[in-house]
This record gives structure tokens, C-alpha cells and sequence, in this order.
């Protein structure tokens, strides 16, 4: 019988705690490591020269040494419909929605072009080592099945729900709370939980939706076991002062959601900017998850997260590209402008932790880390495949690093998809070396 083990060799980095709290004891590093993989699930992960002769003869061996593997990222915050208006100019968030997020959106009732972009979207994550995101769609459920089906044939985790937004948009992308109520459990019906697909409650912001809807996107949530929720909160002056307006019976932006019964464990918010600790508290207590969105934070003009108050108060928090308000797919540009983010708020982002939010932070905040995140035994094999010499002028600067945290560190800042070798899903290559 021939074997059905198949092993990576390489330079093997991955987490196990956040290194703020942890430390060293936070990630396990071999120089020259082996990822032993078995029906798509990690077997075993060590030293090379440990477990190379425990192998049966005829096991499959990809030699990637020289090249660094770590988990597959995770995207905690994305739009897929907003693919083709990255780099638009000039607006900040409310008016850069009018002007370019909804008239792209509107395309998106035509079911061919929304499968034509998720093929392009689901291999631009895979292009950039992102192998699980949770991702809004748009208001039309056939986005949604354009999604799932885009991801589900390169069998990528991916969380994504129909936008709901019954208020303050144009008509041709509104749906009513009923409609959106009944639509998006015909979604859930028909994607959670099958495969690696993950249904969430996607109401776009609380602007965009009135209390009846607000009140149908809470009822959703609770009725559906293991249902995710995601939305934006605090992400814009502006906005923050609407929300004011709109709902002047709240302490606070936040509290519109958690009136409406929407924070919770695997509830996911974007930004979470404006926010004060009284509300960081509440996601906390809740278990709900904070998505620092830097690329899109600086582009719009949004204002800085505060990642240090974030962990003060214990809310979970990952790293999302927010694109097509974020700038880049690449996670190692994401973290690169996270470290410029909080360098302006006085706070510092180690390339150790940095890493770990990309990987198994983002896998905790989404509540998946019992499944993706790490190499522990059992975990679902997804990861990527980086050479850190892929430019010359990182070949150059690496030749100038010593230690690992430098080495990483100048990954994350000089790194984009050019770094990205190859990215395995289940084990299998799902990019060409
Ligand atoms: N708030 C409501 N909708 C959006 C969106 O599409 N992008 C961003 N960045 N913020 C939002
Ligand atoms: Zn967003």
C-alpha cells in the first residue's frame, strides 16, 4: 500500500500564544523543520532530522529549504466585491461609498460578474498566502453562492454573508429587513457549515439598516448555531457623528450593535477606532472581535487603532486588508503599514506579534483555532511558503539580518506577493512555485 503521508521541509515558524503575553515560549522555529501532513490535516511538525527517519520510504517530500513556512494567513475583514475599485482616489469613507463602493456593488446583480470577480478574488488571497478571510458580499444573494462557489472548488475557509442595508443607500442596492431576513436564511440553509464555508450575518453598518432590520440581524444571529456576524463600527469621524443622530437613544456607536442583540463570540467589527474603553469592555465581555484594518485606516483618512488598549482590556484582534477601502491583499504590506499605524500612536508592533495576528490571532478572533492558526496536530494543513530573498534589495537586507526578529521584520516590511513561493490549502499546492 502506498502512503498517504505527504511532508514540506523548510524553515518551519509558527505560534501557539500571543508573544506579548508569551514571550519567546509564544512561537516554534526550526531551521531547517518538517511538516508532515496526512488527508489535508498536520500530523506532526518538527525538526527535520527528527522525523525524516520515522517517514515511510515512499512518502512524498517538498524540498522548500531556503524558504520560511508559516500558516496560512487569515483575513479578518474584506470585501471581494470592492476588488475592482482599490486605489480610488480622493474620499473619505461616506463619500468615497457613494462615489465608488455602491455603483461597483450594483454590478454584482449580474451573477457572472460576480462569479468572474470571486475566481479572480479567491487567487488573489491564495496569490498573497490568505487561505481563510471572512468577507462581506453584497446585498444580492447570488454574490453570495458566487463566492462559496469560487472558494469551495479551491476548498478555502471562507465566511462571507450578504450584505443587509434597507436605508441610506440607493435603491437599486436596497433590500427591506423582511427581504434580507428571509434571503439571508436561504444562504445560511445552503452554505453553513458545508465543506470549509461559514455563514455570517452581514448588516454593512448601522446607518445602512433600520431598527426593524437591526432587530431581524440580532434574531438571525441568535437563532443559527455557530453563525458568524460581521459589520463596521467607529471607523470615521463622520460617520460616528451620524450614528449619533441616528440613534440618539445609544450610549455609543457600539451599543447600537449590542442593542440589537450583534456582539458575541464570533461577532467581527472592523475598525474600531472611535471607540472608549467602556466599549472596548463590552467586546471584551462578549467575546466579540476587534479587525485592525491599517492599510484602509490610513487611506481613508480613518484615524489610528489602538492595538495596546485593545490588549489592555483583553478584546481579540486581528488583522484585516478591508480591501477595496485597504490598498493591498498582501498581509505582509498590511502589517507593514500596522507597524506605521501604531509607531503614530506611540505603541510598537514586534515582527513576532505581528505574524501572530496574521496567523493565529486571526484564527482565535474568528473562533477558529481549534481548526487553522498553527501546525499542532490535527490542524487543518493550509499554509504559505515565503522566500524572504525574493527582491534584491530584501536578498540584500537579509543578508544584514541576524536574528529571526529581524529577518521577520524586514519580511513584513519590505514583503508583498512577490515573497508568496507557493500556498498550500489541505496540503495542496494551490499556487504554481
Ligand atoms: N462602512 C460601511 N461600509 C463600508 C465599506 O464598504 N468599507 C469600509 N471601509 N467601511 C464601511
Ligand atoms: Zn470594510
Amino acid at each position: 500500500m502506498t502512503s498517504s503521508l505527504h511532508a514540506v521541509r523548510g524553515e518551519l515558524l509558527h505560534f501557539t500564544a500571543d508573544p506579548e503575553d508569551a514571550g519567546a515560549a509564544a512561537f516554534v522555529h526550526h531551521h531547517d523543520g518538517l511538516l508532515v501532513i496526512e488527508d489535508g490535516h498536520v500530523r506532526e511538525s518538527g525538526p527535520a532530522t527528527a522525523l525524516l527517519p520515522k517517514l515511510p520510504a515512499d512518502a512524498r517530500i517538498t524540498d522548500y529549504r531556503g524558504k520560511l513556512i508559516l500558516p496560512g494567513f487569515v483575513d479578518t475583514h474584506v470585501h471581494y466585491a470592492q476588488t475592482d475599485i482599490i486605489a480610488s482616489y480622493g474620499e473619505q469613507l461616506l463619500a468615497w461609498l457613494e462615489k465608488y463602493t455602491f455603483p461597483t456593488e450594483a454590478r454584482f446583480a449580474d451573477p457572472s460578474h460576480a462569479g468572474e470577480v470571486a475566481d479572480f478574488f479567491c487567487d488573489e488571497l491564495l496569490r498573497n498566502g490568505t487561505t481563510t478571510a471572512l468577507a462581506f458580499a453584497t446585498v444580492h444573494p447570488a454574490s453570495v453562492d458566487a463566492l462559496f462557489d469560487a472558494a469551495s472548488r479551491r476548498r478555502m475557509r471562507m465566511i462571507a454573508g450578504k450584505v443587509l442595508m434597507d436605508r441610506n443607500c440607493p435603491d437599486y442596492l436596497s433590500d427591506t429587513a423582511d427581504s434580507g431576513y428571509v434571503e439571508s436564511k436561504a444562504l445560511i440553509d445552503r452554505w453553513h457549515g458545508r465543506e470549509r464555508l461559514l455563514y455570517a450575518v452581514t448588516p454593512r453598518f448601522a446607518p445602512t439598516s433600520t431598527r426593524e432590520q437591526m432587530t431581524l440581524a440580532g434574531r438571525l444571529f441568535a437563532e443559527h448555531p455557530g453563525l458568524y456576524l460581521q459589520s463596521h463600527v467607529a471607523e470615521n469621524r463622520g460617520e460616528v457623528a451620524w450614528v449619533a443622530e441616528l440613534y440618539p437613544e445609544a450610549r455609543s456607536y457600539l451599543d447600537v450593535y449590542e442593542r440589537y442583540g450583534q456582539l458575541g463570540a464570533r461577532s467581527v467589527y472592523a475598525h474600531c477606532i472611535w471607540l472608549d474603553d467602556a466599549d472596548r469592555q463590552r467586546m471584551a465581555a462578549t467575546g466579540s472581535a476587534m479587525s485592525f484594518c491599517p492599510t484602509s485606516n490610513l487611506f481613508l483618512g480613518s484615524g489610528l487603532f489602538d492595538l495596546d488598549r485593545a490588549h489592555a482590556l483583553g478584546v481579540r484582534v486581528g488583522i484585516g486588508t478591508d480591501v477595496g477601502g485597504g490598498t493591498s491583499f498582501s498581509m505582509l504590506q498590511t502589517l507593514n503599514e500596522a507597524y506605521k499605524v501604531l509607531q503614530l500612536n506611540g505603541q510598537r508592533l514586534s515582527a513576532e506579534r505581528a505574524f501572530y495576528l496574521a496567523t493565529l490571532g486571526g484564527a482565535r478572533s474568528l473562533y477558529l483555532d481549534g481548526h487553522i492558526g498553527n501546525f499542532a496536530t490535527g490542524k487543518e494543513a493550509d499554509f504559505v511558503v515565503i522566500d524572504p530573498q525574493a527582491t534584491p534589495l530584501m536578498a540584500r537586507r537579509m543578508h544584514n539580518a541576524t536574528t529571526l526578529s529581524e529577518r521577520l521584520f524586514v519580511l513584513m516590511m519590505l514583503g508583498d506577493d512577490r515573497c508568496v513561493a507557493a500556498t498550500h490549502v489541505l496540503g495542496e499546492i494551490r499556487t504554481i512555485p
